[in-house]
């Protein structure tokens, strides 16, 4: 199966991405020469998912780079790119990596950070595949899995977090099934996960958000696994709209629910949830879909991008670098994660 690519840098160093708002009906590739329209593939979801808005930044940055490479330009650039989504931590995590990479770049800023972004991708499919071996550790034979909005190679660029676990659960024959929400209201999980999925030949039932408490209910699923967005100190996890809600039901019915997220997820300088800031998204997105507007004009809508599940619901965090575990003050800083995600001494 060729490997599904969400970003790509072609001769000449023309950065494209996989325009993710057209999947599954089309698979076309934009080209992202500047700064804005790096910044309107970010807000538009052209390009999502926490770990590849790491990426996104990094090669970002390169961008603009490549065109202005004065300080002022490139602190502008970083600004902007941040301004985008404020809930991913990997997103500013990115930009502040690939700014002090060219702090340090002597005579070429631009293609040192190339080359930096270049090596966080790799990084990220590595790191991809050891919480892939981590989280399908902890799944038993026989298993079936529900999973939350879109957690795959078009959200990182590796195999995935939570839908990296499925891929390697299935790979190792641990899987029978995969139910995935749909995820309104952009339907990342209808369009996307699925679209991933049937890729992989994995078993796959898709369902409406609100049919995820009464599958939980019925014992179909054994696990629930989703990514994150941002991840405090205390495991307060922010993770698509719709996440916390799973996550009370998966408790109600004894199942496990588990995060996966890489070490640039977690932010140890947010206490608890209620210090992560959560993007609201225009009501438009909720009354309508693609051009069809199914709510009359005039209508409010409470359109949260991500909520935060309490650390308190949540059985376990796989990261890369090993499996936290209530209470996870202590063990997520046994991880060794400090801010901006380098590891303690
Ligand atoms: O708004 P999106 O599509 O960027 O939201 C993505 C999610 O919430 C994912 O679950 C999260 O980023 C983890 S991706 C590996």
């Amino acid at each position: 199966m060729a490997e599904v690519e969400p970003l790509r840098v072609l001769p000449g160093r023309r950065l494209e991405v996989l325009d993710q708002t057209l999947l599954p009906s089309e698979e076309r590739y934009v080209h992202l020469a500047g700064i804005e329209a790096v910044c309107e593939a970010i807000r538009s979801l052209r390009v999502r998912g926490a770990p590849l808005l790491g990426l996104i930044g990094a090669y970002g940055m390169a961008v603009a780079a490549s065109t202005d490479a004065s300080g002022p330009e490139l602190r502008a650039a970083a600004e902007a790119i941040i301004a985008t989504r404020p809930t991913a931590a990997d997103l500013a995590k990115g930009v502040h990596r690939a700014l002090a990479v060219a702090g340090e770049a002597a005579g070429d800023p631009a293609g040192a950070l190339w080359k930096f972004a270049s090596e966080f991708a790799r990084q990220r499919a590595v790191e991809d595949r050891a919480m892939a071996a981590l989280g399908a550790s902890l799944l038993r034979p026989g298993d079936a899995v529900l999973t939350h909005c879109n957690t795959g190679a078009l959200a990182t660029g590796g195999i995935g977090t939570a839908l990296g676990v499925i891929r390697a659960a299935h790979e190792a024959g641990v899987l029978s099934h995969c139910y995935a929400t749909e995820t309104r209201p952009l339907l990342q999980g209808a369009r996307l996960t699925m679209w991933e999925l049937m890729k992989l030949g994995i078993p796959a039932t898709l369902l409406p958000d609100t049919a995820a408490a009464t599958l939980i209910a019925s014992g179909r699923v054994q696990a629930v696994i989703t990514g994150a967005d941002r991840i405090a100190a205390n495991g307060d996890t922010a993770n698509k709209v719709g996440t916390y809600g799973l996550a009370l039901a998966a408790a109600r019915h004894g199942i496990p629910f588990l995060i996966v997220a890489p070490s640039t997820t977690f932010d140890p300088a947010c206490p608890d949830g209620s210090a992560i800031p959560i993007e609201f998204r225009a009501g438009d997105e909720v009354g309508g879909f693609a051009g069809v507007r199914w709510s009359p004009a005039g209508g409010g809508a409470f359109n949260p991008a991500f909520d935060v599940t309490p650390g308190a619901l949540i059985t376990a965090i796989v990261s890369e670098r090993g499996i936290a575990r209530p209470p996870y003050g202590d063990s997520i800083a046994a991880l060794g994660i400090a801010p901006e995600g380098r590891r303690t001494p």
